[in-house]
């Protein structure tokens, strides 16, 4: 910065009129660059930057510095008061490493794959479809099965984006993205990083349900780490190996519960259908989420409530709607649990990225848990009238079957059980045959004490379907950023700045006392202290001149300065100099009200220009 740029900067806040600003109000439309702006600046002013630079760094781990920690942490409130707290649902804390059993069960350790594609050359991994997508018109590589890659590769001679030899004739081959380990010494108990904080949630359904009184429908929340180890991460915290998950599993009766459309049926939204995807001069649609229901555009009305939950609350925490749409996955991009899913999508640079995932995820887990473990993963339903219903019964003859089967006479049993309530037709004639160890039995019916007796149910018990909004946070935390990115000129000199919602800004004010002065110090930590009781984050710097403050908090984001000056000791009533970040305007507010104005400046009960 020039000497004169400095004295202009200096100036600011000694010279402009109350309420006065000197900003172009406009900020200049972010350029493709921004990214690469943006992580210079994330990494100088303490957001994000790659971990372990000590040594070498590693690909895919980041650390959020102390902005970048706050900033998050702020997020991830705003999410657990409207997703967990103002919706009623209960949040949980689960262990990051689950024993292999529980992803045997989820489908993960065979179906959570990636395509990889080796360079013969240099020896470097890289996602195939990454390596498609980037070098040819092709979309949606990950949905092509692996031959037709290694056939688009080859045809288009794609090349190493590391050393650029050919990757032609190498093999594609399938990868699992889930971190291994071993519980305890030795390795007789594998156990995986979970992939997605989901599986927490799944797994501890039977005691969770009680909790709910066995009631559905009810939602679990969960905000934390996941892993995934990512054949190539890319764009910084976009795509990492270690990430945030904010999760809610929402269990329902698929038959019984209905969500409360009428609470967002006015939110506008701009949808992508894969109808839409799939056709040439298909587009985005702007409607709203009652009438997208009402076309049959979102087929599940659960999935449309919780977008409708979604769209106001990324709006309220700082993502530019210009720049915000959801887009319904194609058939072949479908996780394999998932019956239909629509993701929430920002703009960056051009692209779009996927922010969360709204899944509609039928009894998949919770049938797919019953089958692998021994609890139970069931609701009971209540019928509005007890039932009478016939039911196949047997009570075999076991001075018959002990001696006929010895040992296996149990698990004989347990067949004519199974099969007497699936297959009652199967006792019509004088025997009946069961299946054990792949040999067939005959067994007189005369023996199995079948019988068709006529009972009174109350109700039933079903597996709950899941509606899963699953966001992740990391990549909001970006697009947050990213979005409140903006350059602007401000007495000449060019500035950067963070228009962050306040809401979610890591510091909310800055105090500075304008010069090293005993008096004008003291008063600035009486203030501090003042604004932390009333539970505002602050920071106090006094180091440099005025204007170098300025542009610091600027670009750190925070919304509100004070600069104690020497009008502050001088006048009858304390005063001090208030700026607003965004359009530079300053007024003089006394001290005695600075708590409350700036509490309800941060609960958004007041706007700076009605003061
Ligand atoms: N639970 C969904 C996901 O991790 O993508």
């Amino acid at each position: 910065m020039s000497e004169q740029q400095q004295d202009a900067a200096d100036a600011e806040v000694e010279t402009a009129a109350a309420a006065e600003t000197d900003a172009d109000t406009e900020p200049a439309a972010p350029d493709e660059q921004t990214s690469e702006k943006l992580v210079e600046l994330a990494k100088r002013r303490g957001y994000f930057f790659q971990s372990s630079g000590a040594y070498g760094g590693v690909g895919g781990f980041y650390t959020f510095g102390p902005q970048g920690a706050a900033l998050k942490g702020n997020v991830e409130d705003a999410w657990r008061d409207r997703f967990a707290v103002a919706e009623g649902n209960m949040e949980i804390d689960a262990p990051t490493i689950m024993p292999e059993p529980v992803f045997e069960a989820s489908g993960h350790l065979d179906g959570f794959d990636d395509m990889l594609v080796e360079c013969p050359e240099c020896g470097e991994s890289h996602r195939a479809d990454h390596v498609v997508e980037d070098n040819t018109e092709y979309e949606d590589a990950e949905s092509l099965p692996i031959p037709e890659v290694e056939e688009v590769i080859a045809e288009y001679e794609l090349v190493c984006p590391s050393c650029g030899a050919g990757l032609a004739d190498q093999a594609v081959e399938t990868f699992n993205l889930m971190f291994a380990t071993n519980i305890g010494p030795g390795d007789s108990q594998p156990g995986y990083l979970r992939p997605e904080t989901a599986q927490g949630i799944f797994v501890e359904f039977p005691r969770l349900k009680e909790y709910a009184r066995n009631q559905l429908p009810f939602g679990v929340t969960q905000i934390g780490r996941a892993y995934r180890n990512e054949i190539s991460p890319r764009r910084s915290i976009i795509r990492t190996r270690e990430f945030t998950q904010a999760e809610l599993e929402y269990f329902v009766d698929p038959e019984e519960d209905e969500p409360d459309l009428a609470d967002v049926a006015d939110v506008e939204v701009t949808l992508y259908p894969a109808t839409e995807q799939n056709d040439d001069d298909g587009s985005e649609i702007e409607t709203t989420i009652g009438e997208a229901v009402d076309e049959g555009i979102i087929g599940d009305e659960w999935v449309a409530y919780f977008l409708g939950v979604a769209k106001p609350w990324y709006d309220a925490v700082g993502v530019d709607m210009d720049r915000f749409r959801f887009r319904q996955h194609l058939s072949g991009e479908r996780a394999h649990y998932a019956a239909d899913c629509w993701d929430a999508e920002s703009e960056i640079d051009g692209n779009w990225i996927e922010m969360a995932g709204f899944a509609y995820r039928s009894d998949y887990d919770l049938s797919k848990h019953a089958e692998y473990s021994e609890d139970r993963f069931t609701v009971f339903r209540q019928y509005d009238e007890p039932k009478t219903v016939e039911r196949a019964t047997v009570d075999p003859d076991m001075s018959y079957l002990g001696p006929e089967f010895g040992g296996d006479a149990q698990a004989v049993v347990a067949e004519l059980e199974s099969l007497a309530g699936r297959d009652r037709d199967a006792f019509e004639d004088d025997s009946v045959e069961v299946e054990l160890d792949g040999e067939r039995h005959e067994i007189p019916v005369e023996k199995t004490g079948f019988a068709v007796e006529e009972q009174t149910e109350a109700g039933e018990h079903i597996v709950p379907h899941v509606v899963e909004p699953s966001f992740g946070v990391d990549r909001l935390v970006y697009t947050v950023l990213h979005h409140a990115y903006a350059e602007d000129e401000v007495d000449g000199e060019e500035r950067t700045y963070l228009a962050l919602d306040p809401e979610v800004a890591p510091t909310f004010v800055g105090v500075f006392p304008l010069q090293n002065d005993d008096e004008l110090e003291a008063t600035a930590d009486e203030i501090v202290a003042n604004l932390r009781d009333v539970g505002l984050s602050v920071t106090y710097d006094d180091s440099g001149n005025i204007g170098r403050r300025y542009r610091r908090q600027d670009e750190v984001g925070t919304p509100f300065c004070v600069t104690v000056d020497y009008e502050t000791l001088e006048n009858e009533e304390t005063t001090v100099t208030v700026r607003e970040r965004d359009t530079t305007a300053q007024k003089r507010l006394p001290v005695s009200k600075l708590p409350e104005i700036m509490a309800e400046l941060r609960a958004g009960e007041l706007e700076f220009d009605e003061l």
